[in-house]
């Protein structure tokens, strides 16, 4: 099977991807100066991005992972959210920021937000590669965004149909005989 034969058209390429992340860097590099700061990925989507964005900090960091359910198998958010796996370490007294591949209805970010905020965390961030604004349900207060994109399905970079396309370098479409 040619996953690339799946996709309808290139949103955003490799090259673009990899010069926004650098950007991203270096903000996030900036903004934490002299800090320590936690990345939390979230599963599965965002392990790319992470991979990414980690080996382009300039900052001394930690990384850990949770997964969280808000999909399912289907392409719309059901909205319930549920932990499928926690932190392996404490936050109380640590810069914690959120790496997200993309936001959607929010759903998840809100929940993950309100849950890390009871855990005393020193301050507590969010960076998405992603961001669907016109999907949104609840506000969410976003502070890194590498792109914000309409409403389409979207594959790639981490992004999955039933666990497959994560592996594609790019943000692609997918064909939508693919997924009704
Ligand atoms: C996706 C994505 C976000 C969430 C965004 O995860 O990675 O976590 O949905 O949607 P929302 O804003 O509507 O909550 P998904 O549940 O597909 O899991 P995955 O990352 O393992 O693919």
């Amino acid at each position: 099977m040619i996953l690339e034969e799946h996709v309808d058209h290139i949103l955003i390429d490799r090259e673009r991807i990899q010069a926004r992340v650098a950007e991203l860097a270096a903000e996030i590099s900036h903004d934490y100066a002299g800090v320590e700061v936690l990345l939390v990925c979230v599963l599965k989507g965002a392990v790319m991005f992470l991979a990414d964005l980690s080996r382009q900090l300039a900052i001394p960091h930690a990384i850990d992972f949770m997964a969280i359910s808000s999909y399912g198998a289907s392409t719309e958010s059901s909205g319930i959210v549920r932990i499928l796996m926690d932190l392996e370490t404490s936050i109380v007294g640590r810069h914690v920021l959120v790496v997200e591949d993309i936001i959607d209805s929010g759903r998840t970010l809100d929940y993950i937000t309100r849950n890390l905020s009871t855990r005393s965390p020193a301050s507590l961030k969010i960076c998405t590669l992603l961001d669907k604004k016109e999907r949104r349900v609840l506000p969410i207060p976003v502070d890194y965004v590498g792109f914000e994109i309409p409403d389409e399905f979207v594959i790639g970079y981490g992004l999955d149909f039933v666990e497959l396309y994560r592996n594609l370098p790019f943000i692609g479409v997918l064909k939508p005989e693919f997924y009704e």
